[in-house]
């Protein structure tokens, strides 16, 4: 083994690392699933449903079928078998929407796809898809804002399996809250979300005889493949799915969505490629949103800032068929230290599309309303929120009553509050000033969960002294080639620059989803052994290799490091590099395959609590005379295990950052009471974050590495930076102007009081 002084001069592990795939990506060369041609490829444009609630009684294709280019239009009567899929082990048969297209005439929310036209071109396709006519029995739509949950059992099936409605439990939270001498009982509420990410969803189909061959810009190729195959009844070995790159996904492309097997299906009935791209509004219907929530949080504490008791119920927004789950309580039973604690959550099913994953799924909007509500304790109690956050540190995960892996939370929040300055915060409302506008000054905690997915590799040593490592994950355009290429580099020795990156692809061995900040912890221990499994390999035929300097030594005699093989016991300095090794022995390569078992959902109880930890310090400015609010500074401490690229890593949580501020300030998808359609689904009227509304951030890790999770004790960094980030703003807002804002998004005619 080499010292971690060795280790630390030459591992690009930590190093700051531009994307490797940056060049194609400011080149144009990277090709985006769009950006496939094929031969003979026909355009798919589906008829979306402008209905939330009833029936077709009547769809009349007969103009659309004369219009000029058309060649096909695909509908109940003529689409074809399509099976229904269900959950398979492990991320495997995971659809949100199980509904395969087509399958009745009911209309269930606006966009529901109706029929799908095929043309020789995208303008004729879209041109027959407006020309067919679709009668309709109407009811009306439910999609009422306020939230009562339905009365479903105490267990209820979810997307992901079955769950408990009463979630964590633990003494006895509504005694301890009935006798606490401080209370605190508020509802907060988010609103439905959509993701938008830049690149529009879409699929290209084409199918050779039996064999299915899909262009997506999927978040979890694999699952996609698994899925596919069940819909059309085929082995998941004659379905293939490609992903080389992704324009972000935000969750919105984890799982299938139904425009996936209708461009297979259209492929199948037309015998061509066929390519089916998604409209902006389309996927404010049809690819998933964040659920509204509505949650009840209690605390009971001490006058000293002990929590007794914490209650949290909370009720989400779920479709009409489908049962995605909202975990609003993911990270309530471990975040703080308390006795007392009960977690229970309901739906309320709504005539919209279903929703899915979104960034921080449960957590976010969870840790929205759980820290807000600490945040008013603190103002409740008359202490600083920092300090009450500390007071309530817990020794062990009190919710699985396992010890934590590694958490540094309070000096995230220590860190945080001499970053930010906060010793010199005044409580008192709209009480500190600068250049003519109030400032407002907020805290928040995060976590969110650390785990791995399986994932498998394979690592080559080549002749020309360069690498090659193949993964079927997907990089969504957070830095996973790059990741690959560190990993690889740190293992071989090979410049960063020398090593080639394949991934996205099911033909290539197994990759984690891209999805609940998995994929980089998930690769690493994969990546790791097949490097260091082609490593001996070389070694291998360093000893075997006829006028090797090698030859005759024994393989466990020697080492190999910074990409040279020596005599251990000489030390580095007589190494030969391993492109020399393989020029002698005639080889072109050497080749290791390296694969780990997931750890998410395993059925051993887990002897540690995995989380990534953080917080964020916010200051808004407010000019009331104007209404104007703005965020005007953030500093953001994460503690996610060992930063693999601090770059990237940056990059990542200045994202978050920023779609947090959409979150606190901008971001609701709103549905038409009368028709049920999402109206402001367009880029236009749903309003995010963009350059213009974000400050100056600053981000800290902390950087100790989580051991437990793999070896680099590399965590995630996807989704922590959205956790808390809203219940920091709203705080600030309150101390700016000393309205509390409940109900997210912050409008300013919340603050004209
Ligand atoms: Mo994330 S919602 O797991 O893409």
């Amino acid at each position: 083994m080499p010292t971690a002084q060795e280790m630390s001069t030459t591992s690009p592990i930590g190093r700051k690392t531009p994307r490797v795939d940056g060049p194609q990506k400011v080149t144009g060369k990277a090709q985006y699933t769009s950006d496939f041609h094929f031969p003979e490829m026909l355009y798919a444009v589906p008829v979306e449903a402008t209905i939330a609630n009833g029936r077709v009684v009547k769809l009349d294709t007969d103009a659309a079928e004369k219009m000029p280019g058309v060649r096909a239009i695909l509908h109940r009567q003529n689409i074809g078998k399509i099976f229904r899929s269900t959950l398979g082990e492990g991320m495997n048969g995971i659809c949100i929407e199980r509904r395969p297209p087509f399958e009745d005439d009911v209309i269930r929310y606006y966009g529901q796809y109706v029929a799908l036209t095929v043309a020789n071109t995208f303008e004729n396709a879209k041109a027959a898809a407006d020309a067919v006519l679709v009668t309709y029995a109407k009811d009306k739509p439910n999609v009422e804002d306020k939230l009562t949950a339905d009365d479903d059992p105490d267990e209820v099936m979810t997307s992901y399996g079955p769950a408990k409605r009463l979630q964590s439990e633990r003494g006895d939270a509504a005694g301890a809250f009935a006798s606490a001498p401080v209370k605190l009982d508020q509802t907060y509420v988010t609103p439905a979300e959509t993701h938008v990410p830049i690149e529009l969803q879409g699929t290209t189909a084409m199918w050779d005889g039996d064999k299915l061959t899909i262009y997506e810009e999927s978040q979890a190729v694999f699952n996609m493949r698994s899925v596919l195959a069940q819909m059309f009844g085929l082995p998941n070995e004659n379905v293939r799915v490609i992903t080389n790159f992704v324009g972000s996904g935000f969750g919105s492309k984890l799982w299938p969505w139904t425009h996936c097997p209708l461009a297979v299906a259209a492929a199948r009935q037309v015998g061509k490629p066929v390519k089916l791209v998604l409209s902006r509004k389309m996927t404010f219907q049809s690819t998933g949103h964040r659920a509204r929530t509505q949650q009840r949080v209690r605390l009971g504490a001490t006058p000293e800032g002990k929590l007794v008791s914490l209650e949290h119920d909370y009720v989400y927004q779920r479709s009409i068929l489908e049962e995605y789950h909202e975990n609003c309580g993911e990270a309530t039973a471990f975040h703080y230290r308390v006795p007392n604690l009960h977690v229970h959550f309901g739906r309320a099913r709504r005539n919209v599309g279903t929703p899915s994953d979104m960034r921080g799924p449960g957590a976010v909007p969870g840790l929205y309303a759980t820290e807000s509500a600490m945040n008013e304790l603190a103002d409740q109690l008359k202490i600083d929120p920092v300090q009450l956050r500390i007071l309530n540190e817990p020794k062990i995960d009190e919710g699985e009553g396992i010890p934590f892996s590694s958490r540094h939370y309070v000096e995230c929040l220590q860190l945080g509050a001499e970053k930010f300055g906060w010793s010199r915060r005044n409580a008192e409302v709209g009480s500190m000033k600068q250049n003519g506008l109030t400032l407002g000054w907020g805290v928040a905690g995060a976590a969110w969960i650390a785990t791995r997915d399986s994932a498998a590799a394979n690592v080559e040593l080549r002749d020309d002294g360069s690498a090659r490592v193949a993964c079927g994950a997907q990089d969504i355009g957070t830095g996973t080639y790059t990741i690959l290429a560190l990993l690889t580099a740190d293992k071989s020795g090979v410049p960063v620059e020398k090593v080639e990156v394949v991934l996205g692809d099911t033909e290539l061995p197994l990759g984690p989803v891209s999805g609940g900040s998995w994929a980089t912890a998930s690769v690493v221990p994969a990546v790791f052994a097949a490097a260091d499994n082609a490593i001996s390999s070389l070694l291998q035929v360093a000893t075997t290799t006829p006028g090797s300097p090698f030859e005759k030594r024994k393989q466990d005699d020697l080492s190999f490091q910074n990409g040279r093989v020596f005599v251990e016991a000489d030390g580095l300095g007589g190494g030969v590099p391993f492109a020399d090794i393989l020029k002698r022995a005639n080889l072109r390569l050497v080749t290791g395959s390296g694969r780990s078992e997931g750890i998410f959902a395993s059925k051993e109880k887990p002897k540690f609590s995995m989380h990534s930890f953080g917080c964020h310090f916010a200051e808004v400015t407010w000019q009331s005379e104007i209404a104007r609010l703005r965020v005007n500074r953030v500093v953001t401490v994460i503690d996610a295990g060992r930063i693999i690229n601090p770059l990237a890593g940056r990059n990542q949580i200045e994202g978050s950052v920023v779609m947090g501020i959409g979150m606190a300030l901008l971001e609701h998808t709103t549905y038409d009471p009368q028709n049920g359609a999402p109206i402001n689904g367009n880029l236009a009227d749903y309003i995010v974050a963009v350059n213009a509304d974000v400050p100056e951030l600053e981000v800290h890790f902390l950087d100790y590495p989580d051991l437990e999770l793999n070896a680099v004790g590399a965590r995630g960094i996807g989704e922590i930076g959205l956790a808390g980030f809203a219940a920091a703003v709203t705080a600030a807002v309150h101390h700016a102007t000393g309205v509390r804002v409940r109900e997210l998004p912050v409008k300013i005619e919340n603050l004209l009081v």
